[in-house]
């Protein structure tokens, strides 16, 4: 294994909910776009996340998979840049979960904000289910068989990094031990030549007795320049670092995305469960019809009656979508009653439309050749494998598992 690959290495995942809209455009791909071109990106359709709530209505699970992969490559998620696959074509995540299931606490689960608050939230479905108290340790097997370094996730997932880290962070306490642990780290420092030993040494102390955050990455750093050291003795000084022993599973790093919370045609957050969205594949007269029937500021009942964008929908895209010169006309149009609802709706069409034009013309030819598409995914998936049986290989042999 190679701890520097971590660092450069992302994964992310999303639930399969079919077609994608603005809000998942701005919130999730333009971010994962930028990503796949300064990072090794995995990302994946969590297909087996959508069962825990879906479990009664599987049958809905494909067409969604193959909805969402199509709108993913239509909005620039490139399969030459990033690693795109399906989670249940990478069965070692089933086993990784299973084993780190024997390491976790209950209570870790079950204090976790998502699980009380989902239930709450969609109540007409039993999720008093043993899956669905395992869905974010699910996700942390998601995340540490690729030994990613950065998740990129909304606020919502934090907890969920959050407990990953915790079960990584047991594991390795738990197996990362050997009773020579000790002696190969000394041994592996002192290949690395007097200076270098000590100035190891020095920030090894510094991040261990005051948890000098910055000497633990200067001392990484270190260790990355070295060019004569083993893998092995590399992952045990990583590991000798931070005292614990060698370091089987990364401690993964939320990658917060820049919060665009996209406005729903109503005002409320754009999602498909309040039926306010602008979806990646509507076509212009769709969204002209949307945009043209979007309530406007209550205030302005009559053309003539000035309003205020603060309180308007429409407003609220505007500032996503619209020009510093579009947003002056209508901030004075709108007060001043200068321009009518329907000509400040106008630009914004425009210019949703403009930005969606592409994305559905590409999103048609993958429609028309979804093997084209099913082939992406499958490719991915064996390289996604290939990289999940290293990972659980290591993690059979630190437990002992690996007789045969
Ligand atoms: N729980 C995530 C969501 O609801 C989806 C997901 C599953 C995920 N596994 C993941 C996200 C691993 C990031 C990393 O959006
Ligand atoms: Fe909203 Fe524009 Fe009408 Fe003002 S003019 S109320 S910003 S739609």
């Amino acid at each position: 294994m190679s701890s520097i690959d971590s660092q450069r290495r992302v994964l992310s995942g999303m639930r399969p909910t079919g077609r994608l809209h603005l809000g998942h455009l701005y919130g999730v791909i333009h971010n994962w776009v930028q990503l796949q071109h300064d990072y090794e990106c995995f990302l994946f359709v969590a297909d087996w996340h959508a069962l825990t709530t879906h479990y009664e209505h599987p049958e809905i699970i494909e067409d969604n998979i193959w909805d969402m992969v199509i709108d993913w490559l239509a909005a620039g998620v490139s399969p030459s840049a990033a690693t795109l696959f399906l989670q249940s074509r990478v069965p070692e995540h089933a086993e990784l979960h299973l084993l780190l299931s024997m390491i976790t606490p209950l209570g870790w689960l079950e204090r976790v904000p998502t699980y009380k608050d989902m239930q709450e939230n969609l109540k007409d479905k039993d999720l008093a289910t043993y899956g669905f108290l395992g869905y974010p340790l699910l996700q942390s097997a998601d995340i540490l068989i690729y030994r990613a370094g950065f998740v990129p996730v909304g606020a919502d997932q934090v907890a969920h990094v959050e407990l990953t880290r915790e079960v990584a962070r047991r594991f390795n306490h738990l197996y990362g031990r050997s009773p020579d642990f000790e002696d190969a780290a000394k041994a592996a420092i002192a290949k690395m030549g007097k200076k270098v030993a000590a100035l190891y040494d020095e920030l090894r102390r510094k991040y261990q007795e005051q948890g000098d955050a910055a000497a633990l990455e200067r001392a990484r750093a270190l260790l990355r320049e070295q060019q004569n050291l083993t893998l092995g003795d590399r992952d045990r000084l990583f590991g000798y670092l931070e005292g614990s022993g060698k370091i089987i599973l990364i401690e993964p790093q939320a990658k917060l995305t820049p919060a665009a919370k996209m406005s729903g045609l109503d005002g409320r957050k754009m999602s498909k469960s309040y039926d306010n969205v602008i979806s990646l594949r509507d076509d212009t007269d769709t969204i002209t019809k949307k945009i043209r029937t979007m309530p406007t500021d209550p205030a302005r009942v009559r053309r003539s009656d000035p309003g205020s964008p603060a309180r308007c929908p429409v407003w609220q895209l505007h500032e996503i979508f619209s020009t510093d010169t579009t947003r002056e006309w209508v901030q004075q149009g709108c007060q001043s009653a200068g321009i009518g609802c329907l000509d400040c709706k106008k630009p914004l069409i425009d210019s949703i439309d403009a930005e969606l034009s592409p994305i559905r013309d590409r999103a048609r030819q993958y429609e028309q050749d979804l093997g084209q598409v099913k082939a992406i995914i499958n490719t991915g998936s064996e390289k996604a494998r290939d990289v999940a049986r290293d990972t659980l290989h290591d993690v059979r042999q630190a437990l002992g598992l690996n007789y045969r």
